[in-house]
């Protein structure tokens, strides 16, 4: 087969997966909701390398995606040395959840390359599981949940659309602070919450009390429901991370100034809520009436460097 060329858009988390229950199989310890992205996006192509070994053109580490392509191998018994290119069209490794997007796409490109489609879509998302465990949101359009699942072996951990994007139409003004990579990766600073963390075990017996609470604010459309709990379970998480040892704090001053700019837009009657990952980044989402506005306000805070616009998507495929 000659080269395949795939795309998968990123997803943020609006209750987070903070914590494995197993770290070699990458399966998280709650199950998590987000909402996955329309123009943010990784894209990955795979063809056949001329010599012998596997030729990698990837920013940054390669090990997430050497853990999917070893799986994908596994299953399908084809171990032709590769050519493969993954690129985001976004910063990388800066809270934006560019791992999961690009472990997504690559291991959809695999689907193509090495299985010929002919494997179920929840297979291939295992492999990208193994490169990044958020990246299984990353398949599927609209509110999704990643159901954390019991079986030891991960067969019921899966991710699944739960909403369609039009349930509860949100806009997302993601402000970047700080787009070079991050001061630690999140599987890491997972392991060092989970080691030291003194909340570590109660966010997670809250999480999936917040999930259910985060689907009953869908079912109603209540933007301002789902705002509060998300801001919450966000601020949780980065308390777990900045009370571990040694401490871990991904905010930088631009991220304080956008958590008080979205505070002072509610407070002018605005409705919007943030939610911040890995990294120092803030993505603000609202109904997408206050879009621009939000955009316009976020243009003038001195810590933002870069603006970017989304919202949810309705469909993960595009043409390439
Ligand atoms: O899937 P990873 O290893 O990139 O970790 C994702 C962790 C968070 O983005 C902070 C939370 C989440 O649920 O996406």
């Amino acid at each position: 087969m000659k080269k395949v060329q795939t795309s998968a858009p990123t997803n943020i988390a609006l209750i987070k997966y903070w914590g494995k229950r197993d770290t070699k199989r990458n399966l998280p310890l709650t199950s998590s909701l987000s909402v996955t992205l329309t123009n943010m996006r990784s894209w990955a192509t795979v063809q056949e390398a001329s010599g012998t070994k596997d030729l990698w053109e990837i920013s940054g580490d390669p090990s997430k995606a050497m853990r999917v392509l070893s799986a994908a191998r596994l299953a399908t018994e084809d171990h032709r040395p590769l050519q493969v290119s993954i690129r985001n069209d976004f910063p990388s490794s800066a809270g934006l959840a560019s791992s999961a997007s690009s472990m997504a796409a690559f291991a959809k490109a695999l689907g193509h390359f090495l299985a010929q489609d002919q494997l179920p879509l929840e297979q291939v998302t295992t492999w990208a599981r193994l490169g990044s465990g958020s990246s299984v949101r990353s398949f599927y359009p609209g509110y999704v949940v990643w159901d954390a699942g019991t079986d030891l072996e991960g067969k019921d951990c899966i991710a699944a659309s739960r909403f369609h994007a039009s349930q509860l139409p949100v806009s997302l003004v993601v402000c970047v602070v700080n787009d070079g990579p991050k001061p630690i990766g999140s599987t890491a600073a997972m392991e060092r919450s989970r080691a030291t963390s003194p909340g570590y075990k109660a966010f997670h017996q809250k999480n999936d009390e917040m999930l259910q609470q985060a689907i009953q604010s869908l079912q109603k459309k209540d933007f301002e429901r789902l705002g509060q709990l998300s801001e919450q379970n966000c601020l949780a998480m980065h308390k777990v991370i900045r009370e571990s040892q040694p401490p871990i704090d991904y905010f930088l001053p631009g991220t304080h100034q956008a958590i008080e700019l979205v505070r002072q837009l509610r407070q002018d009657n605005i409705p919007a809520f943030f939610t911040i990952d890995a990294g120092p980044n803030v993505k603000i989402l609202s109904p997408p009436e206050y879009q621009e506005q939000i955009y316009l306000a976020c243009q003038k805070l001195t810590g933002v460097k870069k603006i970017l616009l989304d919202q949810i998507a309705e469909q993960v495929e595009v043409s390439s």
